[in-house]
């Protein structure tokens, strides 16, 4: 069975918070991922709130079919505004204000202690949990000793290689990752900085069930709508005299 493929709207709402304004409305994107096949749709509601809003978030899941996952960093204002929204999923990630996007995965040994609570929290307000983290073989035991439903593997250093590099040895430990999570009883999704050139062997890992896919998709969907876009302008343009 091939994976299930999480859309990340993120960036639905970078464009939107470019001009503070209301467009482009990032649940109609959710709608229309949904539409068109998307099995989930991921959301990260960053600290500094560059794009995706609580609103979002209220709005996401009155009008989803499909699950919500929310990624936010462990802290308490994060699940403050998240806990209330009750999605299918939350996704603890870590988070810097400085970075572009998110940088590696959670240091889960290191953060032990403040994760089992945020953990347990999360669980009693019935919500399913899944850390972010890098394909280290330490961090996925302790995944499961935390008790946590599910690991997302951080595909970004596959990712981010060069066209030039060879991949195995990165996709060697997302494989060993993911053989490692599913034998410990995780369930095992993957993510970062895929596309459609680099898809293919982390959606072939057998214990992958979910790949969560954000900027590629709405990058290209800026591409292959354009055309459609500049018409219908001319169009609106070209009846303005009519
Ligand atoms: N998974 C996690 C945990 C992320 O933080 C992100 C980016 O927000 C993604 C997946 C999606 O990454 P990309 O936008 O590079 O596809």
């Amino acid at each position: 069975m091939n994976p299930r493929l999480g859309v990340n709207i993120d960036h639905v709402a970078t464009l939107r918070q470019a001009r503070a304004g209301h467009e482009p409305e990032p649940a109609a994107a959710a709608l229309m991922a949904q539409g068109a096949g998307a099995d989930g749709i991921t959301v990260h509601l960053r600290g500094d709130r560059r794009h995706i809003q609580e609103r979002d978030l209220h709005i996401l899941k009155e009008v989803l079919a499909v699950p919500l996952n929310v990624e936010c960093a462990a802290t308490a204002e994060a699940l403050a505004a998240v806990n209330p929204v009750k999605p299918a999923w939350v996704t603890l990630v870590p988070e810097s204000r400085e970075e572009l996007t998110t940088q590696g995965g959670l240091d889960a040994v290191f953060l032990q202690g403040m994760l089992r609570s945020i953990l347990r929290e999360l669980r009693a307000a019935d919500i399913r949990t899944s850390l972010f983290l890098d394909p280290v073989l330490d961090q996925i035991k302790m995944a499961a000793k935390l008790e946590a439903d599910a690991v997302e593997l951080n595909t970004g250093l596959y990712a981010d290689l060069p066209m030039t590099a060879d991949p195995s040895a990165e996709l060697s430990r997302l494989r060993d990752a993911a053989r490692m999570a599913s034998r410990l009883g995780l369930r095992v999704l993957a993510g970062h900085g895929l596309s459609l050139s680099n898809v293919g062997p982390v959606a072939a890992i057998p214990e992958v069930e979910e790949l969560n896919i954000g900027h590629s998709i709405i990058g290209r969907a800026v591409l292959i709508g354009l055309e459609r876009a500049v018409a219908e302008m001319r169009t609106a343009i070209a009846g303005s005299r009519a």
